[in-house]
């Protein structure tokens, strides 16, 4: 059986790595994979496939960046010929980006069967693109897997088989799991001068953050503010970094925040461990910091994980400085708490995925 994987940008290598080694496992399976190109840097990709271990790509389609209808007209028009070749029994897509939802559609129109990892997800936020993208790659999927309970009553809630939900776990901590002693070993905070300090770890990149100067500029001085209690390390997305520069904007005298390039995935994770506190908008940090139980505010109105709130240690705030100040000098006054410990959050969602792509079991 041929097992096809498309994944094109930073937060989806995390979770093919895990999978792909799940897979390499089962001699009935060929696993092909595909880069979209979406993400081209070598620090928003190559880095990854080397330090994860992932197979290099069979296919890259090289893609590059463009508008939303660009990029994902531009993913489709390329990935159609590498699928009518392949033939592949599954398409595997991942995540809530523009590749996800290009290839899902891709696929399906070919009557191909599509598994979502990752699936059920929702915001509710439909400003976000990655909402639009979660919802019709599920629309669009034949096999839906979830990463926690909520995800599945989402499904249910939209009119989703039981029979095509499988609540397999979160494959992001599969890696996070893989990869934990070698991150506390790299000692990353050391290196950056951090060690035994509170320190904060930001990242910052989504459009409804990053891309209205006014908003970009208060969240900037903020994080300076904020760096007078304690260093900030704050590794900038390349749209970040391309808004900052045309925001011309300087930390002022004495702050202690560091614009950092982005970082490899162990480096990023030997810096989240330990951090104080975490400042954020990404998915895949929520995620980590509630099962290292490191503090974590998510500069965003909603999130589409609800559980690294309702159990973990995420905390929604608003993008606006006090709200920001006021919430980290309240998570630095209080007392660590346990990390909780997640249903299905423990390493193994990948091999619970090839078990239902290649025995046939079921997990509800
Ligand atoms: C994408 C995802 C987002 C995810 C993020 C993780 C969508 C809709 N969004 O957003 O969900 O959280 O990846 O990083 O798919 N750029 C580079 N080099 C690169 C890639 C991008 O310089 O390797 C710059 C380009 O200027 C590009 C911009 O970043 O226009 C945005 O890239 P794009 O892939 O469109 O979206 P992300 O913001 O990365």
């Amino acid at each position: 059986m041929i097992l096809l994987s498309v994944v094109g940008a930073r937060p989806n290598f995390m979770k093919l790595a895990p999978l792909a080694r799940a897979l390499a496992g089962r001699p009935a399976v060929e696993h092909v994979i595909v880069h979209t190109g979406q993400h081209y840097d070598a620090e928003m990709s190559d880095t990854f496939f080397a330090e994860l271990g992932i197979p290099r790509p069979q296919f890259n389609l090289e893609v590059g960046s463009g508008s939303h209808a660009a990029q994902t007209a531009a993913i489709m028009q390329r990935f159609e010929p590498v699928c009518l070749g392949a033939k592949p029994g599954v398409v595997l897509v991942y995540g809530d980006v523009n590749s996800t939802v290009a290839a899902a559609l891709v696929a399906a129109k070919l009557g191909i069967r599509v598994a979502h990892v990752e699936a059920g997800l929702r915001s509710r936020d439909w400003t976000m693109p990655e909402e639009i993208n979660r919802v019709v790659t599920d629309r669009l999927a034949d096999l839906l897997f979830t990463p926690s309970r909520d995800a599945v009553l989402n499904l249910r809630a939209e009119g989703v088989p039981d029979d095509r939900i499988h609540f397999v776990g979160n494959i992001m901590i599969d890696s996070l799991v893989t990869s934990l002693a070698a991150a506390r070993e790299l000692g990353a905070p050391r290196r950056h001068g951090v060690e035994g300090s509170r320190y904060v770890l930001v990242t910052l990149h989504r459009p409804g953050n990053v891309d209205a100067p006014d908003s970009l500029r208060e969240l900037l001085d903020t994080l300076a503010e904020l760096s007078f209690d304690a260093p900030v390390l704050f590794p900038v997305h390349p749209r970040t970094r391309a808004r900052i520069r045309d925001l011309g904007w300087t930390a002022p005298a004495g702050a202690r925040l560091r614009l950092l390039d982005p970082l490899p995935y162990l480096e990023l994770l030997s810096l989240e461990v330990s951090a104080g506190l975490v400042v954020t908008d990404s998915g895949g940090l929520q995620e980590e910091t509630t099962y290292l139980g490191v503090p974590c505010l998510t500069v965003r109105p909603s999130t589409e994980r609800p559980i690294t709130c309702s159990e973990g240690t995420n905390r929604l705030v608003p993008a606006r400085r006090e709200a920001i100040l006021a919430a980290a000098r309240e998570a630095g006054a209080t007392a660590a708490r346990p990390a909780p410990v997640l249903e299905r959050w423990d390493g193994r969602a990948a091999e619970r995925i090839a078990a239902v792509l290649v025995d046939g079991a079921r997990y509800s």
